[in-house]
């Protein structure tokens, strides 16, 4: 029988400890140099194993990516935090283990965290960015995403622009 080598499925809780280690990685890469060390340090130690097991457990909407039975990436949806824009949803979360990036799972992953927004009845949504982001924003530019909004973020001494890409129902 052939070997599933990849899959996308909903995060159960023993999962938790991979998601974390997912998590951890993907931010220092993504935001080292950009977040100021100490903030993004304390984030990620505030979501070890126990909180992504807790938020597994409490029903929220998280799937993963896995490649070779491994988890690779992770996303996590629901309804939109920014009540103020016209979309119902939102991706709060997509990350990949920086050695998967590239390869194409991060658009699969986008179209798995799209799905489980359709079927909970929110077909429009926005993620949001981070400015500096540049690659997070021509990821979402690739797959459609137009800019709605931009907003600060304060992370310690710094403030940082947020851009909230929208994503119509299709
Ligand atoms: C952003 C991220 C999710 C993209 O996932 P990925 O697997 O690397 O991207 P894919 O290989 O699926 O690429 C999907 C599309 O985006 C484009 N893309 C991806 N990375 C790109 C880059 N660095 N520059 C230009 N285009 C890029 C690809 O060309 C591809 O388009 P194509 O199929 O038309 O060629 C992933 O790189 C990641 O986890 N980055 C770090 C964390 C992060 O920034 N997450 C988003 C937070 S909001």
């Amino acid at each position: 029988m052939a070997k599933v080598l990849h899959s996308i499925r909903r995060a159960r809780p023993d999962d938790a400890g991979a998601i974390a280690h997912v998590h951890a990685d993907s931010w220092r890469e993504a935001y080292r140099g950009i977040i100021p060390g100490r903030q993004l340090e304390s984030m990620i130690a505030r979501r070890g194993a126990p909180w992504w097991r807790r938020a597994v457990v409490s029903g929220a909407r998280l799937i993963v990516c896995e490649f070779e039975g491994e988890v690779v990436g992770y996303a996590s949806v629901g309804s939109s935090r920014a009540r103020f824009l016209p979309y119902a949803g939102e991706i709060f979360e997509l990350y990949l283990a920086p050695t998967f990036q590239g390869l194409g799972f991060g658009a699969r992953l986008f179209g798995a965290a799209r799905g489980e927004l359709r079927r909970t009845g929110r077909s429009s949504f926005v993620v949001w960015a981070l400015a500096e982001n540049a690659r997070a924003l021509r990821f979402y530019e690739r797959l459609g995403g137009v800019e709605v909004w931009r907003a600060p973020e304060r992370f310690g001494n710094e403030v940082l622009a947020r851009v909230a890409f929208g994503f119509d129902a299709r």
